[in-house]
């Protein structure tokens, strides 16, 4: 088969490696996969037990054996705890080989009915930006409709998800990017305002014109996560799933006296991936895809991803 293999830390190619077939796994035929950042941290050597070769990816779409078309969970072995995953929990995409690729094996039950709604490029956007998200709102945060909720970072692909489905839950959501024109595509897509989180000024003119926020959803971490506590109402929840820019910087003293709960989220469990599924069902949920490489063009890919280019998921169609 034909995949983007990732040989050792200076050889990411797209090139013939023998399929990695697993007794009782299903073989798909993958139409569509989608790059994510775990795959640009893996790629660089950033990210815990990395092997040689493997086969990058972590979502797609295709048809099983029995030519039915469908849609990967990208987490296996999620255990039987909904709180949290058990030690054998592993990420498709590393250690077994991804979705990069022509064909790719996968546990039945890593397997979901396809989203109708959605062609094969936008389904392929969904399943690791898609449960993340899902979890970190409704698992983690409890969000309700009631609340204001403040999302970071839109410009990412986590991000956007949230977005777009505390909107379809009817919150009033505001948005943070580093760049103009992404809050402008997000207040398009419902978002309330927006702010730009390099302005000095941000947090002041949150503060003075919408108050605070009862759920905040964060990727970034940093010094900047200071300005979320600041920004978040009494009794209110950060959730954050990512650390792009390092250690938090927290004051104990406003997240104490403000009854804060910081919650970290990652992934989903089986449990979440149903319910994100029948949450996009029902709200008819169409992801956003920024741009579309064939896999031969991943370079472009993976570069666009680490300027933080993008607004919304880049996807790889397969001919
Ligand atoms: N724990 C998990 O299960 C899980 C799952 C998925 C991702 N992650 C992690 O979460 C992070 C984001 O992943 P992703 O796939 O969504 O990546 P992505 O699509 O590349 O998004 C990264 C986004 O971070 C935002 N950002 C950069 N600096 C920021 C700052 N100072 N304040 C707020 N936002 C800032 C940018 O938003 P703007 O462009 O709008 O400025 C950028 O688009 C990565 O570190 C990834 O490894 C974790």
């Amino acid at each position: 088969m034909k995949a983007i293999v990732l040989k050792d830390l200076e050889n990411l190619n797209y090139e013939e490696i023998d399929n990695q077939s697993i007794e009782g796994f299903v073989k798909i035929k993958i139409k569509a996969s989608a790059l994510n950042h775990r795959d640009v941290w893996i790629s660089k050597g950033q990210y815990a037990g990395i092997k040689f070769p493997m086969v990058l990816g972590s979502d797609g779409v295709g048809f099983d054996d029995q030519g039915k078309k469908v849609i990967i969970n990208p987490g296996l072995n999620w255990g039987s705890n909904e709180a949290f995953q058990s030690k054998s929990y592993q990420i498709l995409g590393l250690p077994n080989f991804g979705t990069f690729s022509d064909s790719c094996w996968v546990a039945p039950t890593q397997i979901y009915d396809f989203p109708t709604h959605l062609d094969d490029v936008s389904a392929a956007a969904l399943p690791s930006a898609g449960v993340t998200a899902y979890r970190s709102l409704f698992s983690r945060a409890k969000v309700k409709p009631t609340d204001k909720v403040l999302i970071s970072g839109v410009g990412g692909g986590v991000a956007l998800f949230a977005m777009q489905f505390a909107i379809a839950l009817g919150c009033d959501v505001y948005v943070t990017s580093g760049h103009e024109w992404k809050i402008e595509k997000a207040i398009s897509m419902g978002a309330k305002g927006g702010k730009n989180y390099k302005s000095d000024s941000y947090v002041k003119e949150f503060q003075s014109e919408v108050g605070g926020f009862d759920v905040i959803v964060d990727s970034a971490g940093g010094d900047g996560f200071s300005n979320l506590v600041k920004l978040a109402n009494p009794g209110g929840r950060i959730v954050f799933y990512g650390g792009t820019n390092g250690n938090l910087n927290i004051n104990p003293q406003m997240v104490f006296w403000k009854q804060l709960s910081i919650l970290g989220s990652t992934m989903g469990s089986d449990h979440d991936f149903a319910e994100m599924l029948a949450f996009v069902n029902q709200y008819k949920i169409v992801p956003v895809v920024d741009s579309i490489f064939e896999l031969k063009d991943f370079k472009a890919a993976f570069d666009k991803m680490n300027k933080g280019e993008q607004f919304g998921k880049i996807v790889f169609r397969n001919s």
